[in-house]
Order: structure tokens, then C-alpha cells, then sequence
């Protein structure tokens, strides 16, 4: 069951898209090509046409649109919308249709602070913010972030062991939600979300001693816990050994998360946050720092040739493992678990990060070209999860050689 464009440019289209104006009167004229009971519905402008019941009779509705946007119109027959007697009436050029250009959250990879290079422990303070914020999450599409700093993830920490930390966590008055930040580097009950819970108009503040060296996790603890988190309040903070890390050409910053939306994967416009979805885990987005496109179209990663690549690699989720990859590369080392203190492993192709967690990886770049960073849970690169390591240099003949072939394999 549908409906057929009849004349001009809708002649014969199934369920046509009916484009008007803002102020339009629109006439639509419903002819029964069918020997079954049928009608016209849009109710977002209260209109219901008479039934037609017989083959080759005809109604006529008429009505006014003021205001843009998409709306449905369809067959009010019990069942008959479902059999698919179903289209759009598309007022003016909403965001739905042409898209929403939302600022950028995406934090580049190479924002982050370098070593410390300081041997005595010291008193650091930290101070975080929440910022509600709509930005970009895709092509065309926007949403509305609860970030630390305004981006996503939240800003890269780095402290070393031994050190005395004061956060401060300041919630403007001008958002919505209560806010607090859980450190996983934090010995003590929450990991501080126990003092930071934030009304709107609030700062709080607590002490901790880093006991322990490691890359953590942090993210918002306020309930709905995995809602504050998938909506963009994570990051990672890095709590340097004794001796530091030994010194690399390139350090990188990258998180993996979930977005819930309410509408499919890939539509335009201003996108909404789906509870039913986040409590069964059906995530719609899967985004490196932030958004789709956020490592790739808008902050690659780039590397030359014979420089080793440090990765700080976390999941802020908050639901899904990560089977961190980079195609066409071998982690040289992983720091398994983001435990600095234990001997990383050599030589890996996959490794696992699960949600609340992170991970360290070190590579040396021997050959020029595009390298796609991905969670080999590939149905995710599908759905917006894809990073670009460009490395420019010479070729290197000796260790990769050949003519490329059409399409991208892996
Ligand atoms: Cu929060
Ligand atoms: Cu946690």
C-alpha cells in the first residue's frame, strides 16, 4: 500500500516528498486508485480528509504551513501507515534536510602537555569545568555535549607519582545538569566524585596523593552515571613514574565513545540522546575525540618516517571493549592495562581497552602513507569510528614495495 505522485514532477513516485514554503496554502487532492477505504492525515497541521471508499473518488484537502520543518503525512486507516502508506511533507529548508553546521568539540590528538621532567613530587591543582554545549557530531548533524572544558574528550593530565593534587570542579549557572569527575588515579571513596557532586552555580574541590603511576581514566559520576559519560564528560590523566617516560618524537591523545542518539545513524540535523538505546547498549555513533570525522576529514594524526608514535589511548565508552588497531602498523610496545610499571608487551597487532579503561602503545614509523587507527570491531568503522595517521617521508622500498590495487583492503 502507498501513495502515487500524480502530474508534474511527483508523477509516479511512491510516498513523493511533497516540498512547499513556509506561508504556502497548500491543496493536496486524494484520489482512490483502490476498491479499499483510505484517508489523508497530517496531524501536525490538524488536518484529516474525509474517507474515500470507493475506486476512482476523490477529496480534497486544503491548509496553511507556518511553520518549517518535516512532517508526516499518511493513510489514517488502522493499519494502513504501517502497510506503508506513509510520506513527508517538507516545509522550507529545515535542518533535517539541509543540516545543522555545528562548531567543532573534537579535541585534536596533539593536544596535549609534554613531560614534566621533574624528579620531587609537588602540590598541583587541576581545575576542570563543565560546559553543556551543542557542536558538531557529524556532517550535518548536531548534538548537545556535556564536555570538561567544552571539548571531547576533556582535557589530557599529567601529574607524577607522589604528587599532592587539588581539583576544582566548577559548574556554571548556566547549565542544566549536576556535575562531578571520578579520577581512576584517585585512592579514596569515588575517586573524589563523593565531593564534587556540582549543582548549576557551584564549585567544589578535593585533595588526593597519586600513589599510584599509570594512564587513568576520569569521567562525570552525577546519575545517570553512562549517560554524563556517552555524552562526552571523560578523559584521561596521566600520572608519570619516578623516572618519566622515555622521551618519543610524537605523543598522541586519543579516547573512544558512544553516542545514543534517537535518530538513525546518518541523519541530518539537531540529533537527540536516546535513553532506551544507552540501557540496551545500542549505541547509533561509535567516535574517536568527539565526533565522526574528529581524526580523520578535521585533526589527523601525523608522524615522519623513522619517529616513534606514542599513543594514550582510553575508553571512556561507556559500554563497549575496544580492539585498539591501527591497520598497516604493529605496536612495537603496549603498555598492557596502562600499567607503567610492569614490562610492556612487544610485537602486538590488537590489543583490548575495555570501558573505564586505557592503554599505552609505542610504534617507529618505517614507511610513508595513511594508516587508519580503528577498533577492530569493524561494524563500529561503519558507524563513525575511524582515525588517519599520516606519515610523510621517503618510501622505503626495502621493507614494503608494490603497485596499489583499486579499493581499500585492510
Ligand atoms: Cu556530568
Ligand atoms: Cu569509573
Amino acid at each position: 500500500m502507498a501513495f502515487l505522485g500524480v502530474g508534474d514532477a511527483l508523477d509516479g513516485q511512491v510516498n513523493p516528498d511533497l516540498q512547499v514554503n513556509p506561508g504556502d496554502i497548500v491543496e493536496i487532492i486524494l484520489e482512490n486508485g483502490d476498491n479499499i477505504v483510505h484517508n489523508l492525515a497530517i496531524p501536525d497541521f490538524s488536518v484529516q480528509s474525509p474517507d474515500v471508499q470507493q475506486q476512482d473518488t476523490q477529496t480534497t484537502v486544503k491548509f496553511k504551513v507556518d511553520q518549517e520543518g518535516v512532517f508526516a503525512y499518511f493513510c489514517a486507516i488502522a493499519g494502513h501507515r504501517a502497510a506503508g502508506m506513509e510520506g513527508k511533507l517538507i516545509v522550507g529548508n529545515p535542518p533535517e534536510i539541509v543540516g545543522i553546521q555545528a562548531q567543532d568539540l573534537s579535541r585534536s590528538p596533539d593536544d596535549l602537555p609534554g613531560p614534566l621532567n621533574r624528579s620531587v613530587p609537588e602540590n598541583v591543582r587541576l581545575d576542570l569545568e563543565a560546559v553543556e554545549v551543542e557542536g558538531r557530531l557529524a556532517d550535518g548533524a548536531a548534538y548537545t555535549f556535556w564536555t570538561y572544558g567544552g571539548k571531547v574528550p576533556g582535557p589530557f593530565l599529567r601529574i607524577r607519582v607522589g604528587d599532592t593534587v587539588e581539583v576544582h570542579l566548577k559548574n556554571p549557572a548556566t547549565n542544566t545538569m549536576m556535575h562531578s569527575v571520578d579520577f581512576h588515579a584517585v585512592t579514596g571513596p569515588g575517586g573524589g566524585a563523593v565531593f564534587t557532586q556540582s549543582k548549576p552555580g557551584e564549585e567544589t574541590m578535593f585533595t588526593f596523593k597519586a600513589l599510584n603511576p599509570g594512564l587513568f581514566v576520569y569521567h562525570c559520576a552525577t546519575p545517570m552515571i553512562p549517560h554524563h559519560i556517552s555524552n562526552g564528560m571523560y578523559g584521561l590523566i596521566l600520572v608519570e613514574p619516578e623516572a618519566g617516560l622515555p622521551v618519543v618524537e610524537r605523543e598522541f591523545y586519543v579516547m573512544q565513545g558512544e553516542i545514543y542518539t534517537q535518530e538513525p545513524f546518518g541523519t541530518k540535523g539537531r540529533l537527540t540522546f536516546s535513553e532506551e538505546k544507552l540501557l540496551n547498549e545500542r549505541p547509533e555513533y561509535f567516535i574517536f575525540n568527539g565526533s565522526v570525522g574528529a581524526l580523520t576529514d578535521l585533526h589527523p594524526l601525523t608522524a615522519q618516517v623513522g619517529e616513534t608514535v606514542r599513543i594514550y589511548y582510553g575508553v571512556g565508552g561507556p559500554n563497549f571493549t575496544s580492539a585498539f588497531h591501527v591497520i598497516g602498523e604493529i605496536f612495537d610496545r603496549v603498555f598492557d592495562q596502562a600499567s607503567l610499571t610492569a614490562p610492556p608487551l612487544t610485537d602486538v597487532q590488537t590489543t583490548l581497552v575495555p570501558p573505564g579503561g586505557a592503554t599505552v602503545v609505542e610504534f617507529k614509523v618505517d614507511v610513508p602513507g595513511r594508516y587508519i587507527l580503528v577498533d577492530h570491531a569493524l561494524s563500529r568503522l561503519q558507524r563513525g569510528l575511524a582515525g588517519f595517521l599520516i606519515v610523510e617521508g621517503p618510501d622505503q622500498p626495502e621493507i614494503f614495495n608494490g603497485t596499489p590495487t583499486d579499493g581499500s583492503g585492510h
